[in-house]
């Protein structure tokens, strides 16, 4: 009998954790949102101790979210326990996730506890967070490098607690197939009453196997598996969500299970994912991949044109992969524009959609084809407005040697301009900007790509800046390049005046007052 899998996003709190994967709270809603279309059952947000703006993020996220529990981090200690509770007021239903280590090898160098202790603050922390929210989930730390016995016995101490689920983490890595699945079977076996909870395992791919792992866990018992969009996440990552679910559902003779996802929207939350976090998909990416379905020798293409199934284990429509499509041409109207946004999952006021249409047309009339990854990355750019100091209005480049650029800066009602040289024209930009801001950046991480195929496609800009010893991400779009990246970069410099610094004296020029 085919039996049900929970399926634990961690994309915006263990995926976040990952260089370069950092969303502000914005971000998170709109991720949130798509993993609710995409049916995940739980979303974990964040850990709400770690920032003002990481607490943030997860009461705004439990606040928007209907259809899910939502889940909040807190390591075992009552001021995380509290805050991650605060954090979790508005959601409809809460999950209030602690963690302990339980390996001897981080007892003894991290924590510095006995077992005996940490079986008091598991107890302690499952406890409090039971009064606090209804539903409660623990994690074992390191438990694939920990003591059987051991974590037979704190699974016992945090049942009789309260707990609703008990995870068993494999934290660093280092777990096979057959170990896990051993680790599930001897606690479920050695733990009276284990049939009430749920088991759940959460891997890391240090060693490639997180997917593997989390399918031999399922074997073992376990009946949620947390992962994250295209299976990012700490070091090499977690398991892959996209690659676990198209694992059950390809061979369900092997893995007989169901869980709630729709498959079809497994593409669209790996490229949204992309788009807000600015983090490449790798071509030969299992399911979400640019290559996944693409059969490029000759007799590969000869048996797919004789019939699919030769080379095709499931179908790109059945993971949400289609042909770019035309969306919407230069005629198009807005309601033609709020329909397509809707049906890519944005739902828009009428200020967003008359912002989102003149972005529309003014890209509509430097490109023939507007598709939907267009649109996507144009609302996802719409985003930085809400950051925007400083508006980009111009940029010019000469590529001699030195490299020369002229920028224009509106902030409010001013309009600044200033020249840099450089070595190359975005170089030579990035310093015009830098100039008229007034501030230095180091520049950490700078990747350009295109969103859609065509020699006029609209090229997407990501760059991760240092301004004052803290990294800022910013993204920019447009069919030119250099304009791409010299928004990305001003972006990452609203952000930081924005979240850092307040406002700013002008050393560059002001030549005009926009009315
Ligand atoms: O990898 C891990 O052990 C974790 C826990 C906090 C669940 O992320
Ligand atoms: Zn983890």
């Amino acid at each position: 009998m085919t039996q049900h899998v929970e399926i634990f996003d961690t994309t915006l709190r263990d995926g976040e954790q990952s260089p370069g994967a950092s969303m502000d709270e914005h971000e998170k809603i709109q991720m949130a949102l798509q993993l609710e279309r995409l049916g995940v059952n739980i979303i974990e947000a964040g850990f709400p101790i770690a920032s003002n703006q990481e607490f943030e993020g997860v009461r705004k996220v439990a606040e928007a979210i209907k259809e899910c529990r939502v889940a909040a981090l807190a390591r075992s200690v009552p001021g995380d326990i509290e805050r991650a509770a605060a954090a979790l007021e508005p959601a409809v239903s809460p999950v209030l996730h602690t963690f302990i280590a339980t390996s001897d090898i981080h007892l003894e160098h991290k924590l510095k506890m006995s077992r005996e202790q940490v079986l008091e603050a598991a107890h302690n922390a499952v406890s409090l967070a039971k009064r606090l929210v209804p539903r409660v989930e623990f994690s074992a730390e390191d438990a694939t490098r920990s003591d059987l016995d051991y974590l037979v016995a704190i699974t016992k101490v945090v049942v009789a607690a309260g707990a609703d689920v008990v995870n068993l983490p494999d934290t660093v890595g280092y777990t096979t197939p057959a170990e896990i699945r051993h680790m599930f079977e001897y606690i479920i076996a050695n733990v009276p009453g284990s049939e009430k909870i749920v088991f759940s395992s959460h891997n890391h791919n240090d060693l490639g196997l997180a997917v593997a792992n989390a399918l031999a866990a399922v074997q073992g018992g376990a009946r949620q598996i947390e992962c994250t969009v295209s299976g990012i996440g700490e070091r090499a990552g977690n398991t892959a969500l996209e690659e676990v679910v198209m694992a059950m559902r390809t061979r369900q003779e092997i893995y007989p299970y169901d869980c709630t996802i729709h498959s079809r929207e497994l593409v669209p939350s790996s490229t949204l994912l992309s788009k807000i976090t600015g983090l490449t998909i790798p071509y030969n990416k299992p399911i979400v991949g640019r290559n996944a379905f693409a059969h490029e020798s000759g007799i590969h293409q000869h048996g797919m044109i004789a019939n699919a199934l030769t080379y095709e284990i499931m179908t790109p429509e059945s993971v949400g992969r289609k042909r770019s499509e035309l969306v919407l041409g230069k005629h198009s109207g807005r309601a033609g524009l709020a329909n397509r946004s809707k049906e890519l999952g944005y739902e828009l006021n009428a200020e967003e959609l008359a912002q989102l249409y003149e972005k529309f047309i003014a890209l509509a009339d430097k490109k023939k084809e507007v598709y939907d990854d267009d649109l996507r990355m144009l609302i996802v750019s719409m985003h930085n407005e809400s950051f925007e100091t400083y508006h980009l209005t111009q940029v010019r480049t000469s590529g001699d040697d030195p490299a020369m650029a002229l920028v224009k800066l509106r902030k409010g009602e001013a309009e600044y301009m200033d020249t840099a040289t450089g070595d190359g024209p975005v170089h030579a930009a990035f310093m015009a900007v830098e100039r008229i801001i007034g501030i230095a950046g180091k520049l950490e991480q700078f990747d350009i790509r295109a969103t859609t195929p065509g020699k006029d496609a609209l090229g997407e800009a990501y760059v991760r800046v240092d301004f004052g010893g803290k990294s800022y991400k910013g993204n920019g779009a447009s069919t030119d390049i250099i304009e791409a990246a010299v928004q990305a970069y001003v972006n990452a410099a609203n952000k930081y005046l924005a979240l850092a610094q307040g406002s700013m004296e002008h050393p560059a020029i002001q030549i005009a007052q926009v009315p």
